[in-house]
């Protein structure tokens, strides 16, 4: 089958593009390569080096004719769109919606979208929270992320069946260690250069941590299931970043302390995805248990120093 990935230079896209090519997909990538890189591409996938928002994207899909459209490209940075939200918008909702009208025009016939737990739910009411959730997001990021899943259902009453996956905190090799977000490989770069950790807070914050093998995995069954719906991605397990701090130390070598910092605003402070639905709607679950990914993803880390 022929499937159009955008973001597929990015962290967890690139992942989604190697399980599709493992999985025997033609897979054709957009992505202009603002966090993407182009050597995270797989060989076997044919890369359009391009915006979302761009006219040129008519072009790769009267070339290519997918089948179906994975839409992982993404202003992904929640502080980026809290410092700059037309930015996030242009991407997040009128780069997703260029998308989707390109979609309907060629017939495309599923669409997979990576949306986000955490931002979309806000602080949440209960733990795990559940697809039932109210959604309450705290920042730019959030509503535009819920915006793009309005207008995926918008468009699945054109004739489109469509796929939510509502992430928790993806981690594992590929992750950039020099963002904002993404604890885990930030803490494991830092480590391995035998630099202390920052923690926000005390630490005792939590996050529901997902291997990025078992979201890719996640992304092939929505692909194959017939039917339109949303699920959360996660473990349902809170992990407090003391305790990937602590973890880390051990895998890594590292025998200092990290240092501490006042926390974050605008953050929340426990999270956790109820993924049973998942289970019922595409039998899927986390197989990669927390040390195991947290393993691979620092002996990736320190292969590619
Ligand atoms: N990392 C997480 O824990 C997490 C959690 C929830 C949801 N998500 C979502 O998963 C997706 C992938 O996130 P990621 O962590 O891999 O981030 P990433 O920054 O590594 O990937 C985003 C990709 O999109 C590309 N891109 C950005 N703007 C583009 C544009 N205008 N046109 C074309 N390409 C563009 C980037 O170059 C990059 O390759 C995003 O949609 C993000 O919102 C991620």
């Amino acid at each position: 089958m022929k499937i159009l990935v955008t973001g597929g230079a990015g962290f967890i896209g690139s992942h989604v593009v190697d399980a599709y090519v493992g999985a025997g997909h033609q897979i054709v990538v957009v992505d202009n390569l603002t966090t993407g890189r182009r050597e995270r591409v797989n060989p076997a996938a044919q890369l359009y080096a391009i915006d979302i928002r761009s006219p040129e994207l008519r072009d790769v899909f009267e070339r290519e004719r997918p089948e179906v459209v994975n839409h992982h490209a993404a202003q992904a940075s929640v502080t980026a769109s809290v410092a700059d939200p037309r930015v996030d918008a242009e991407i997040n909702v009128m780069g997703t919606l260029h998308l989707l009208t390109l979609c309907a025009q060629s017939r495309v016939r599923r669409f997979v979208f990576a949306s986000t737990g955490g931002a979309i739910y806000g602080n949440p009411q209960r733990i795990p929270a559940d697809e039932q959730h109210p959604t309450t997001p705290l920042s730019p990021y959030g509503i535009h992320k819920l915006v793009g899943e309005h207008y995926v259902r918008y468009f699945g009453s054109t004739g489109m069946t469509w796929a939510i996956l509502r992430y928790a905190n993806v981690y594992g090799p590929r992750q950039d260690p020099f963002g904002e977000a993404g604890v885990v490989a930030i803490f494991t770069r830092a480590m391995l250069d035998g630099k202390a950790p920052t923690i926000f807070g005390d630490g005792k914050q939590t996050r529901d941590f997902v291997y990025v093998e078992d979201v890719a995995r996640a992304n092939l069954l929505a692909t194959d299931a017939t039917t339109s719906d949303l699920a959360n991605i996660g473990t349902g397990v809170e992990t407090s970043v003391n305790d990937i701090a602590r973890h880390l130390a051990s895998l890594t070598g590292f025998r200092g302390e990290p240092l501490r910092v006042a926390p974050r605003l605008g953050e929340v402070y426990r999270i956790a995805l109820d993924a049973s639905k998942a289970k019922r709607w595409l039998s899927w679950g986390p197989q990669t248990s927390l040390m195991d990914g947290l393993r691979k993803t620092a002996e990736w880390f320190q292969s590619t120093r």
